[in-house]
């Protein structure tokens, strides 16, 4: 993996670079890495233009929660990027477990190379993964270019509830609601769903964090030397919870592509 992947992701997870190897570890019983999946698979059904063989492509899939319970459900054909090779092994036994390796494909590369060239997609799905590719406006501008024109984009974040701006590393993109709704309509696609996601992440987001901080306790009991990347490991996930809780309301929304 590149220093440049091994940086994107150490950051979408929010740990410290020395910590990555341990990851697969710490995140060892969570399928989904923070996309709000139930959701996801509610406001798909609303899409009455989809049906099977849909060609999604699930950007960041980590373990293949997105792809495979789609690929399940509704019989899409959907390609998975991820440069996290623990996690991309996650998800073909995923696959084999729902039945559904013929319609799923993993791939092992960095998600900015995968998009500097075009596709044309049904559906792309960008979930829980911030402003990876910056503010709102830029990740339209660049998930436009991996659908066909009337394709569908979906992305799982959110805005501010008060403010504009967020002084916090990885939340700079999140601006208002307005201003939020402005940037992803910036380029003349339209709006057309939306589903919040606080009420339901928020008790799923403190029942996973307690599920880390059990095996990160069971890391720092075989590897003492790795104590202090896990408390500031496991200090970021619960301010993480209590920011995603005061500051910032989930938002799922689907964009079609004019
Ligand atoms: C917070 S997780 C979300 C995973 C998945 N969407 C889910 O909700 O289960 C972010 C994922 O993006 C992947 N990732 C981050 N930056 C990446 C990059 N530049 N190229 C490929 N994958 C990347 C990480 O490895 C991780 O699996």
């Amino acid at each position: 993996m590149s220093t440049k992947s091994e940086k994107s992701i150490a950051d979408s997870l929010e740990v410290n670079k020395r910590l990555l190897p341990h990851i697969p570890f710490l995140l060892q019983d969570l399928w989904v890495l923070g996309s709000s999946i139930d959701q996801i698979i509610e406001i798909v059904s609303s899409l009455n233009s989809l049906y099977p063989l849909t060609k999604i492509l699930d950007l960041g899939c980590g373990k293949g929660a997105v792809s495979v319970q789609l690929a399940a459900r509704y019989g899409f054909q959907a390609v998975g990027i991820d440069a996290m090779t623990p996690f991309l092994e996650e998800a073909e036994k995923k696959a084999v477990e729902y039945n559904v390796t013929h319609l799923c494909q993993f791939i092992n590369q960095d998600l900015h190379e995968y998009v500097s060239n075009d596709h044309d997609y049904d559906l792309v799905i960008l979930a829980a993964l911030g402003g990876i590719f910056g503010s709102f406006k830029n990740t339209i501008a660049k998930l436009q270019t991996q659908v066909h024109t009337g394709g569908f984009i979906i992305i799982d974040d959110g805005y501010l509830k008060k403010h504009n701006q967020l002084d916090r590393k990885g939340y700079e993109h999140y601006k208002n609601y307005d201003n939020t709704i402005r940037e992803l309509t910036f380029f003349g696609d339209r709006l057309i769903n939306q589903i919040d996601t606080s009420t339901v992440s928020k008790n799923i987001n403190r029942e996973y964090l307690d599920l880390i901080k059990r095996r990160g306790e069971e890391l720092i009991s075989k590897h003492h030397e790795l104590k202090k990347d896990i408390d500031d490991y496991i200090r970021l996930q619960a301010e993480e919870c209590d920011v995603l809780e005061n500051e910032i309301e989930g938002a799922l929304w689907v964009i079609r592509k004019r």
